[in-house]
């Protein structure tokens, strides 16, 4: 079965074909981080516009690259939710003229189901598929979340941030350190400088308090300015976009390897824990633009992780978790009245 997935949650627009599930036959991301790190952040109007000058091009070219004619897709993925409502609304119209005017079935897909499933796809780590249950931990920009999966296509919330997202502290941190976004490889590579490889130890940045599975990374990033603050020797009404003119690089880089090792040790913690909660788990998968660092890929080395070009926003992971929606019953929607939902839960 040929699924074509269409991704434009945020500001990547994504298309790609992915047979039963697991085989990628093409995969086009045309990412939009050139235009957002001017302002050092997304801004929907302008990431909407992209999409609608992006999508058709996009969505021809991963016909092409897989030598596949409309007659051989069997069905089309759309991301509907959540995201950026204007984002949404391009991939989601889209999906449902090409699936009307092509007379395809539509299916609706959740973007962290996405992430999840980009673990089943097949490439030069993953040969082999996860075994259930699974516990999921989605790391992105938008969601930090520890899943139960039973089965496929079952999700159960265990954990879940309290506020900022662990992929959103990332950038914010990076913010502070001057370095630019995204923040996650920004910092990633900071802290493996080539000259002055970032010392891990060198601050001590607070674990939260919070119970159970959960996650809260407001104060980390919070913990961060005032450590570099008083490092710099100001007070804490000075502005913190004018800090990256007091730090030097080597301070610059050993910031990025202090707090990358906390957000890896909070992560690892948590997981423990939802192993000991749960011992039943046979295996775990990391999901989220997040999962590409290396330093949680090498302080949690048990646990499956998505090739590195589909650890951020794709076209395949839409349409291999639609492949396993089918799988496990799942209809088709009607094209003409598929809506958007841009904060809804994986578990509705
Ligand atoms: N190597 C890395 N280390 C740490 N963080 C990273 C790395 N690469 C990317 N990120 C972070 O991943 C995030 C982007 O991930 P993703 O594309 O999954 O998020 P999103 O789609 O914007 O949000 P969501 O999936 O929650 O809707 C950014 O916050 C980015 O800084
Ligand atoms: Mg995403």
């Amino acid at each position: 079965m040929k699924i074509l997935g269409i991704e434009t949650s945020c500001d990547e627009t994504a298309a790609a074909i992915v047979e039963d599930g697991r085989k990628i036959l093409s995969n086009v991301v045309v990412s939009q981080i050139d235009i957002f790190a001017e302002y050092g952040g997304v801004i929907p109007e302008v990431a909407a516009r992209s999409h609608l000058e992006a999508i058709l091009p996009v969505i021809d070219k991963a016909l092409k690259d897989a030598s596949c004619t409309w007659d051989d897709i069997d069905a089309i993925a759309v991301t509907y939710a959540p995201g950026l409502l204007g984002s949404l609304l391009i991939g989601t119209l889209t999906a449902r003229t090409l699936a009307i005017l092509h007379e395809k079935p539509l299916y609706a897909v959740h973007h962290l189901k996405s992430h999840v499933y980009a673990n089943w796809i097949l490439g030069d780590q993953n040969s082999t598929c996860p075994e259930f249950p699974i516990l999921a931990l989605v790391v992105s920009g938008g969601h930090t979340q520890i899943l139960y999966m039973p089965f496929h296509n079952q999700f159960e919330i265990i954990g879940t941030t309290r506020d900022d997202a662990v992929g959103e502290c990332f950038d914010k941190v990076a913010k502070i350190l001057g370095l630019p976004y995204p923040g996650g490889p920004a910092i990633a590579k900071a802290a493996e400088d080539e000259t002055h490889p970032g010392d891990p130890n060198r601050y001590i940045l607070p674990h939260p308090k919070i119970d159970g599975l959960n996650f809260s990374f407001s104060g980390l990033k919070t913990a961060v300015l005032r450590t570099v603050q008083k490092e710099v020797g100001v007070p804490i009404s000075y502005p913190s976009y004018k800090l990256k003119e007091l730090l030097s690089k080597e301070q610059v880089c050993d910031f990025a390897a202090s707090f990358q090792k906390t957000v890896v040790d909070i992560l690892c913690e948590k997981i423990r824990k939802a192993q000991i909660e749960y011992p039943d788990v046979k295996g775990i998968v990391v999901a989220g633009g997040v999962s590409a660092n290396k330093a949680l890929r090498k302080a949690l080395p048990e646990a499956y992780y998505p090739e590195l070009k589909l650890s951020g926003d794709n076209g395949a992971m839409v349409a291999a978790a639609c492949f396993f929606e089918i799988e496990s019953g799942v209809k088709p929607t009607d094209p003409y009245k598929l809506n958007i939902y841009p904060r809804i839960s994986i578990e509705d």
